[in-house]
C-alpha cells in the first residue's frame, strides 16, 4: 500500500437523491435532523454540533450520490486534487472542494475552508448511575419529546472488491484499520473496519467499514444521537409515526460497541441512531475476529438477513 496522499480529520456529509424534497424533509426531521435549507431542487440537513450541513437530498430519482469528507485545509485539496478542478461550494457552508470518485463509484466530496454553522443548544439531565456517583440530586428525570442528531458518524458499504476499496481510502484519504473481520480462515478477510488518523485524538472504531458482498452499495449511513435517551426515544417516535421500516435494533454492537437502532427513510436507504461508540487514537492496535464476533452484538437481536444483505444505489 502507497502512502497516504492526505489524513482528513471528518466525515463532514452523505448525498443522497430523492423524488420528493418535502417527504424527505419529513422523515430526517422525525429522524431528528433540522432543516439549513431547502431550495427547489436541494435539501440540506444539519445536526447540533456546529459544522456544515451533514446530510444533503438532492431531487431526482432515489439514488446515492455518494459523501463528503472535511479535509484540514485547502493545501491539503491542493494535494490530492491532481486532474480534478478545485471548485468553489455554491452550498450552505461554502468553501472548496474537489470531487473524486471511490471504486464504488460513489462520488467522494472532499471540502475545505467551510465556514461551520455554530452548534445548537441541546438540553439534557445528568444521569444518576450508580457507579458515577449523584449527578441529578433532587432533580426530577423529564425526557425531552424529540430525538435528536450530534454529527454524522459513519457510513457502512458493500464491495464486488473488498481490498480495492479498502486501500483507495487508506491511500486517498488516509484511513486506518482497525478491525478485520475474518470467515473460515484469519487470512479470509470479508470486512474491514476503518477509522480516521487524526493522531493522538480519539476518535469513532470506525467512520468506513466495507463488506465483501455481491454488489456495490450502501448499506447504511449513521448518526450519532445525544445518548442512550435519544436512541430509545428515537425508537418510539419514529415507530409511533407508523410509516417508516425499522430494520435492526435496538443492540449493542461487538465491535464498536455503539448501542444502535436502524431506519429505512421512504425510499430504502438505512440511517441509523447511535450513542456510546468506542473511542480509539491511532496507536490502537489492529484487530481481527471471527465473523460470529464480527458481525455480533453484546445485547439484543441478531442482524436480520434483510439488513445483512441490503444495498442502496
Ligand atoms: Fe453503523
Amino acid at each position: 500500500m502507497n502512502p497516504a496522499k492526505i489524513k482528513v480529520p471528518e466525515l463532514a456529509y452523505v448525498r443522497l437523491r430523492s423524488p420528493d424534497l418535502g417527504k424527505a424533509e419529513e422523515f430526517l426531521t422525525d429522524f431528528g435532523l433540522i432543516k439549513v435549507e431547502r431550495t427547489a431542487n436541494k435539501l440540506f440537513m444539519r445536526g447540533t454540533d456546529a459544522g456544515p450541513p451533514l446530510h444533503i437530498t438532492e431531487l431526482g430519482t432515489p439514488g446515492v450520490i455518494g459523501f463528503g469528507y472535511r479535509a484540514r485545509d485547502a493545501s491539503d485539496l491542493a494535494a490530492l486534487a491532481g486532474s480534478a478542478a478545485i471548485e468553489t461550494v455554491d452550498e450552505p457552508g461554502g468553501g472548496k472542494r474537489i470531487r473524486l470518485t471511490d471504486p464504488l463509484g460513489f462520488a467522494v466530496d472532499v471540502i475545505a475552508d467551510t465556514t461551520p454553522l455554530p452548534a445548537l443548544p441541546v438540553k439534557r439531565q445528568e444521569l444518576n448511575l450508580g457507579a458515577h456517583g449523584i449527578h441529578r440530586p433532587g432533580e426530577l428525570m423529564r425526557v425531552q419529546q424529540a430525538v435528536q442528531v450530534k454529527r454524522i458518524g459513519h457510513a457502512v458499504v458493500h464491495a464486488t472488491d473488498l481490498e480495492r476499496v479498502v486501500t483507495w481510502y487508506r491511500e486517498t484519504l488516509g484511513l486506518l484499520g482497525t478491525d478485520e473481520v475474518w470467515a473460515g480462515a484469519p487470512d479470509h478477510v470479508i470486512a474491514s473496519f476503518n477509522r480516521l488518523d487524526r493522531g493522538d485524538e480519539y476518535v469513532d472504531h470506525h467512520v468506513l467499514f466495507v463488506v465483501q458482498q455481491k454488489r456495490n452499495g450502501l448499506n447504511h449511513i449513521s448518526f450519532e444521537v445525544q445518548d442512550f435517551d435519544d436512541v430509545m426515544k428515537g425508537h418510539q417516535l419514529l415507530k409511533q409515526a407508523g410509516k417508516y421500516t425499522h430494520r435492526w435494533g435496538v443492540g449493542r454492537h461487538y465491535l464498536g460497541s455503539q448501542i444502535f437502532d436502524y431506519w429505512e427513510d421512504p425510499w430504502g436507504r438505512i440511517h441509523e441512531h447511535w450513542t456510546d461508540s468506542d473511542l480509539l487514537n491511532a496507536s490502537h492496535p489492529p484487530g481481527s475476529y471471527p465473523v460470529e464476533i464480527g458481525f455480533g452484538s453484546q445485547w439484543g437481536d441478531d442482524a436480520p438477513e434483510a439488513f445483512v444483505n441490503h444495498s442502496s444505489r
